[in-house]
């Protein structure tokens, strides 16, 4: 979701955790770091620098971008180059079964919701079936399509006249903003609960191209009330579930459903991870938190879960009113965390714990129960991405915590991988991702950069005083709590990461910061810039973000040590000294969000969530062709920013990759209006693209014209009210996407 509606990404981390400035002083010119990015390059490294390297399939990379860039666009419709087209395969609120009627696009559906497809696509994969309907790598041209539904904020457009609080209908949820909204009918509030978590469905290849099977028996929706196992190391799970304890299971083994799935993983095994961000604004309380410890306070507040007087402090809590429809019936009353006496097991003060996680699910086998991997840590989980696999060896899992100040952890397994587990879904889940070790991000002055883990055995932690950690089972249900602990390094809203299928360089997105956290005065080398906004004047502080990456020593995944630089940062070509990687009127971009890179042709895609551009172009999917870290320079920026009515100006140096020209960053989709665009997934040929646009006219004002028509102002389901859907994209001539 953008954050131009409401402040759904505040910061909650009050530590004076180090940014990069506070290690920078000297480091820039560091012999030892010139040395370690020229030594560790390696043979995938010296292949790019060649102009071509080969898959492991075997098909050919891209070493040029093969379309004209797509100008800006303001239209309510996708804008390709010349030569491509798209078509939706499903949108939201489109029936999974024939027993659900079609979708009005007028609110007036009466059903729970359970049988359509979600709302907020988000980040998606292809899970391909062979002839007995398992999973395999091939592309058979049957597959299951899985798709997040973020469904972070608006509601707006389900119901009939908008959304009802207090008997008074026609609202939007960015509206309420406060936990203090009387009752919300049980109608509207069941088919809230249903149009979040996961879709599933069948597609297949067809003459016209890929398409939604409407009644195939896989289809299946995961929501947010789905029964879902709490899983954990064999050594700590007791003491984890006793943390999730609530009304519905006194024992913690389970909890029910997922929330604002956003980026996702796909694990080198074949199953999904739908990952759990801006779960924290979901919950209210009706009654004060007397009976709260003060250390369950101090986690619901380092988490931004809603807190009653006088906890809320400045800023009052969001909720979207689920709790408010019944104090009985579990469905509603699992969103109220008020504690209602001494003993948990009668309430859902526990709830919460509950959300936060990397959930597994096995899309091929739909008598699968999804899985929370609780080892893997609690936070705003934006996606989750892994190490290039190597037999024998064990895997990295990468994440990010996408709220402002937030930290970038990895989870390394302790098995080792072996290829033989393809397949075997969520056991083979048990077995990489509930034993391993659980780090996050220090980036250091010299370019460097190192893991730190997050262990009761580091005395940082067993001793920190804002949070007193009982066991390792507290660490990773109050994650951020013990990555303050350590002195992680705060970065700007770590979005997706992706990893570079020719080097194993793992790219994170900053997406932005706002002018509180960003002065010229409080910029470091990761976030080097304090800007204002040249002409739209739509934010200060760093309004357009930036993309970082990273290379792990020995390019091992396990590695506690690795190098960094910054591989692009976001502008407008008109931006002056704020436009760094010398984009222009064909690259331009802001607030860097999705990011994903082909296997087929290992082009990096790029994908905007942005609020500061906007008055020139609607949000935009860029295709570049990257190097390798180390590969540019340094730079220095040069910052101007009003702060409390006085002009501040300042330079920060940081280390930049080389600047990529038209020739390697091109603009190649434009989304229509109030859209973002994200997630991605291809065909292991490259010829068929999916791309997920979210949330057309999420800026429609309650009571005023829908901002955006599409996809039914383009033929696609009954005109009305703006819908996400999942496109595929294709070239006319069947070519490779992109090349
Ligand atoms: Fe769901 Fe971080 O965007
Ligand atoms: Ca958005
Ligand atoms: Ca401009
Ligand atoms: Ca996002």
């Amino acid at each position: 979701m953008s954050d131009n509606l409401i402040d759904l990404d505040p910061n909650h981390n009050p530590t004076n955790n180090p940014h990069f400035q506070d290690v920078l002083a000297g480091a820039l010119a560091s012999p030892d770091r010139r040395r370690v990015l020229r030594g560790g390059l390696g043979l995938a490294g010296l292949a790019v620098l060649s102009g071509c390297a080969t898959t492991g399939t075997g098909a050919a990379r891209v070493s040029g971008l093969g379309f004209p860039t797509v100008g800006k666009s303001i239209l309510d419709d996708v804008i390709l180059p010349p030569g491509y087209r798209y078509a939706v395969v499903h949108a939201t609120g489109d029936a999974l079964s024939p027993s659900v009627p079609g979708y009005s696009n007028a609110g007036s559906e009466s059903d729970d919701w359970s049988l359509r497809i979600g709302d907020h696509h988000d980040g998606m994969d292809l899970f391909f079936l062979d002839a007995q309907g398992r999973y395999t790598e091939r592309d058979t041209g049957r597959a299951i399509l899985a798709v997040n539904h973020e469904s972070s904020a608006d509601a707006y457009f389900m119901h009939r006249n908008g959304q009802t609080s207090n008997g008074i209908s026609g609202k939007k949820f960015t509206q309420f903003g406060d936990w203090d909204l009387g009752t919300r009918p049980a109608a509207e509030v069941i088919k809230e609960i249903n149009h979040h978590g996961v879709s599933l469905v069948e597609v297949v290849k067809t003459p016209q191209g890929w398409k939604m099977v409407p009644d195939s028996p896989l289809n299946r929706r995961i929501t947010a009330q789905t029964p879902t196992r709490n899983a954990g190391p064999r050594e700590h799970i007791e003491a984890i579930r006793a943390q999730m304890v609530t009304r519905w299971d006194t024992a913690g083994g389970m909890s029910r459903g997922t929330l604002n799935n956003c980026g996702h993983g796909k694990t080198p095994w074949g199953t999904y991870l739908a990952c759990e961000e801006n779960w924290a604004f979901y919950f209210g309380m009706t009654v004060g938190g007397a009976l709260l410890s003060p250390k369950e306070l101090a986690a619901r507040r380092r988490y931004g879960v809603v807190s009653a007087p006088p906890d809320v402090g400045a800023r009052r809590a969001a909720s979207q009113g689920w709790h408010t429809v019944s104090a009985t019936d579990d469905r509603y009353a699992r969103w109220n965390l008020t504690a209602l006496g001494r003993n948990a097991e009668a309430d859902f003060r526990n709830e919460a714990n509950t959300f936060g996680y990397n959930v597994e699910i096995d899309p091929i086998d739909a008598s699968s129960t999804p899985v929370k991997r609780i080892a893997m840590g609690r936070f705003a989980h934006e996606a989750c991405v892994n190490s290039l696999p190597e037999a024998g060896k064990p895997l990295a899992f990468y994440m990010g915590c996408d709220a402002r100040n937030e930290y970038i952890y990895k989870f390394v397994t302790t098995a080792v991988w072996d290829p033989k587990d393809v397949g075997r879904g969520t056991v083979a889940g048990d077995k990489y991702l509930n034993e391993g070790k659980l780090y996050a991000a220090k980036f250091n002055a010299d370019g460097r950069g190192e893991w730190i883990e997050l262990t009761i055995a580091d005395p940082r932690i067993a001793n920190y005083a804002p949070f007193k950690f009982a066991n390792q089972a507290e660490i990773y249900v109050n994650t951020r709590l013990a990555a303050d602990a350590v002195g992680a390094t705060r970065m700007d809203r770590p979005e997706w990461g992706a990893v570079n299928p020719r080097n194993g360089e793992v790219y994170f997105t900053l997406t932005n910061n706002s002018a509180a956290n960003r002065t010229p005065t409080k910029v470091d080398a990761a976030n080097p810039r304090a800007y204002v906004d040249v002409d739209g004047k739509k934010g200060a502080g760093n309004p357009n973000g930036h993309i970082i990456r990273f290379r792990e020593d020995g390019n091992q995944g396990s590695a506690t040590r690795f190098a960094w630089d910054i591989f692009l940062f976001g502008a407008e070509e008109d931006a002056g000294d704020a436009n760094l990687s010398k984009l222009t009127a064909g690259n331009a971009f802001s607030s860097p969000d999705g990011l994903w890179f082909s296997q087929a042709t290992g082009i990096c895609w790029i994908q905007t969530d942005d609020g500061a551009m906007t008055d020139e172009s609607n949000c935009m999917l860029l295709a570049a062709i990257p190097g390798q870290v180390g590969d540019g320079g340094k730079v220095t920026a040069r910052n101007q920013m009003v702060v409390d009515g006085e002009t501040v100006t300042g330079t920060q140096e940081t280390f930049i990759g080389a600047t990529l020209g038209e020739a390697r960053l091109r603009r190649f989709l434009v989304a229509p209006k109030g859209a973002e665009v994200t997630g991605m997934a291809e065909t292991p040929d490259g010829r068929t693209l999916f791309v997920n646009i979210q949330h057309p006219g999420e800026d429609t004002r309650a009571g005023a014209a829908p901002q955006s028509l599409w996809p039914g102002n383009k033929g696609y389901g009954r005109p009305g009210r703006p819908r996400s859907a999942t496109i595929v994209i294709t070239r006319d001539d069947g070519g490779v996407i992109g090349a």
